[in-house]
């Protein structure tokens, strides 16, 4: 949808006249760097041309009504910004989440608005969520004129999620969503948010995103658990090192020290925190340097510490992988995101991208019964106003 369709999808919903404002804000995909941000280690994502639009208007009430564009059946839905409550499954969550949080950092929103919503993110497990709390944050600081750069936008929508959801996820989302640069991705120290953009030029070279289109499902119960399974870790590491977080410890450190750990199953967990920070830093140096041969060669440790190690995986991403790994031209591939489902991201040559996507898509239907979707990664800007 354009910013004339957008606008007239509103008005049809709730009607002419008046100040009407647009927003937009991205979805993500990690490049490398997974699991890392709760454990303050370094992640790699860039931000998607696609994501979440919305189009609000100030009520002089503090109703909020909520509509879908892209669930149209469900009709408008009703919230109160005084009265914000979360609702079993459902998207306004992620609305009212962003207005707690900010509420929450001592801001007055006293009034309601009509929102109108469409996303364009193409399956799940590209941060839709993330995006949906970024173009929120985006809109009520730009209508109610608040002090809040794109960073604290991002830091609300964690907020929303930690406090008002319960998914305890990291920052690494929002913040992709909030800052991203179109060719860039965002090298970030999740320990004190500092973050350097880093050109994706990739020689010869296209990042693909394949979605294996597997319903992902109590996919927060399983990061809560592993997020619970590396702060033990790091509980039993701290009686014999001085850190404060996982990703602070070379692999090097973490050999000596991981006898400290006791459960074998959090000693995994670590050592995949431990493992993959050093391979994100290098990762990053490789890209630079336009060494996609080392560059995919970390991608693949990575996706295989996600397999055996972090357990994060499921039957259909290891076949998504295994096929992409078979192909000609195919430097690396992983699992990217949350996991558990969800997406793939390989480093494919230019001249094989064809047959990749031909050979995939076959073995995958094949292997799994479900129809993969394979598409090259498009960067984008992040949140913004757009009308
Ligand atoms: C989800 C979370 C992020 C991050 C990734 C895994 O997308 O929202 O904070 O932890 O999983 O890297």
């Amino acid at each position: 949808m354009n910013n004339a369709e957008l606008k007239e999808g509103f008005c049809k919903v709730f009607g002419t006249g008046g100040d009407i404002r647009g927003y937009f804000a991205p979805g993500r995909v990690n490049l490398i760097g997974e699991h890392l941000d709760y454990n303050r280690g370094h992640v790699f994502p860039c931000a998607l041309n696609t994501g979440n639009y919305a189009v609000v208007r100030l009520r002089d009430d503090k109703k909020i009504h909520f509509f879908s564009a892209n669930y149209p059946r469900l009709g408008i839905l009703e919230g109160d910004v005084d009265a914000l409550v979360k609702k079993n499954g459902s998207w306004t969550n992620y609305v009212e989440g962003v207005l707690f949080a900010i509420r929450e950092k001592g801001y007055v929103v006293d009034r309601g608005f009509d929102c109108y919503i469409y996303g364009n993110i193409p399956g799940s497990g590209l941060s839709s969520s993330a995006a949906m709390e970024v173009v929120i944050g985006t809109m009520v600081k730009d209508f109610f004129g608040f002090d809040l750069t794109p960073i604290d936008i991002a830091l609300c929508g964690q907020r929303a999620e930690n406090g008002f959801i319960g998914m305890n996820c990291g920052i690494m989302d929002q913040f992709a969503s909030a800052m991203g640069k179109t060719g860039k991705a965002i090298f970030l120290d999740t320990a004190t948010l500092e973050y350097e953009y880093v050109p994706l030029e990739l020689k010869g070279c296209k990042i693909i995103v394949a979605n294996s289109n597997k319903p992902h499902s109590l996919v927060s119960s399983h990061y809560n658990e592993r997020r619970q399974e590396c702060e033990r870790a790091l509980q039993d590491l701290k009686k014999v090192v001085d850190i404060h977080n996982l990703c602070e410890l070379t692999p090097e450190q973490f050999e000596n020290a991981k006898s400290a750990i006791q459960d074998p199953v959090c000693l995994a967990r670590a050592k995949h925190a431990v493992y993959e920070e050093e391979r994100t830093k290098k990762a990053v140096l490789a890209l630079r340097e336009n060494d996609l041969v080392t560059f995919g060669t970390l991608l693949n440790e990575s996706g295989d510490s996600l397999r055996y190690d972090y357990d994060a995986t499921c039957p259909e991403i290891d076949a998504l992988v295994e096929e992409a790994r078979k192909q000609k031209g195919v430097y690396g591939s992983r699992e990217t995101g949350g996991g558990w489902g969800g997406n793939t991201v390989s480093i494919v040559r230019e001249e094989n991208i064809a047959d990749f996507r031909k050979n995939v898509s076959k073995a995958y239907k094949e292997r799994t019964g479900l129809n993969c979707s394979i598409y090259e990664l498009e960067t984008g800007e992040g949140g913004r106003r757009i009308f």
